[in-house]
């Protein structure tokens, strides 16, 4: 199986080393524009395989989509990342050209292809992709729900001072400040829920520090997150290659799920070899399908920027 990461940025080289390191992909290609970086960071990368024990081959390539023909996964993680202070809307003028362009590269060159969107404002960028690349929406996915429950968690265990793999949680809605849901309600430690463990009121902090958690980094980074982007990526692009049929928070294309239409946002779906398998209706208080449509009413502003 060959899997496309486009971007050889920090998410996208994070993105190809820890699908090698899973060891399930025969082979990464890694495609920047900047001259000779991705061959740059694909080597780096060739020379962790006998110290990390992976057999999937990275190839860099500049620009060169004829590299990434055959490629049955792409990520593409291009654009500019975010600074501290800004949104990830700000980032829509640039960012919504680049990722027209790679889009249409990839299906020219592997019509079959299935694409996952890193690039923020990422439910935006995903809308975009299917208005203007024609793939069937099953095969196009938006991730944000599997970082930011990933991150709900890291703020779950810190409140409970409990080992991460204790707990269970998810967030969905748009990967925004603002647009994301964490449900509360639903995460668990070893299947009792959290609000056994934690107040009301601690766990409306956990909740509100999930929202923030790109923020929160970027602000102490300078620029975006990395290592779990990549991390998620990762999981969602094994889920493809391995048809695992595993579920995780994703943004796609709801037509009357959720009382959502013509909208990319953050829903649980299974993951397998078709791509987006099954949209999973999950029931939700009335409380958290308010938050759902005031994060659908971000979301549908942010696409009002687009030129379609
Ligand atoms: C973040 C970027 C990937 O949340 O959106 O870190």
């Amino acid at each position: 199986m060959k899997v496309t990461v486009v971007g050889a940025g920090a998410v996208g080289a994070s993105c190809a080393e820890y699908i090698a390191i899973k060891n399930f992909a025969a082979e990464v290609v890694l495609l920047d524009i900047k001259e000779g970086y991705a061959e740059g960071k694909a080597m780096d990368l060739m020379q962790t395989a006998s110290l990390n024990g992976f057999d999937t081959k990275i190839t860099g390539v500049t620009d060169d989509y004829s590299r990434t023909a055959g490629s049955a996964i792409a990520v593409i993680t291009s654009g500019i990342p975010r600074k501290p202070g800004m949104t990830r809307e700000e980032l829509i003028g640039i960012n919504a050209g680049i990722v027209k362009t790679v889009s249409s590269n990839l299906v020219k060159h592997s019509p079959d292809i299935t694409i996952i969107v890193v690039s923020n404002p990422m439910d935006t960028m995903t809308y975009l992709v299917h208005k203007t690349t024609g793939l069937p929406k099953h095969k196009i996915i938006g991730m944000g729900g599997a970082l930011d429950s990933a991150r709900f968690k890291y703020r779950l265990a810190e409140a409970m001072e409990a080992p991460i793999s204790d707990i269970d949680g998810m967030v969905i809605g748009g990967h925004s400040d603002t647009g994301m849901v964490p449900l509360t309600s639903h995460a668990t430690r070893n299947s009792i829920k959290v609000s056994e463990f934690l107040s009301e009121e601690r766990l409306q902090q956990v909740a509100e520090d999930t929202k923030v958690g790109g923020a929160t980094l970027t602000k102490l980074l300078g620029t975006s997150a990395w290592y779990a982007p990549g991390a998620a990526v990762s999981g969602l692009v094994q889920a493809i290659a391995c048809d695992q049929k595993k579920m995780f928070p994703c943004s796609t294309l709801l037509e009357g799920e959720y009382d959502l239409d013509d909208i990319c946002i953050g829903v649980p779906v299974i993951l397998g070899r078709d791509g987006i398998e099954k949209i999973v209706n999950i029931p939700l208080s009335q409380a958290e399908k308010t938050k759902m449509q005031e994060s659908a009413d971000g979301v549908r502003k942010t696409n009002g920027l687009l030129e379609l």
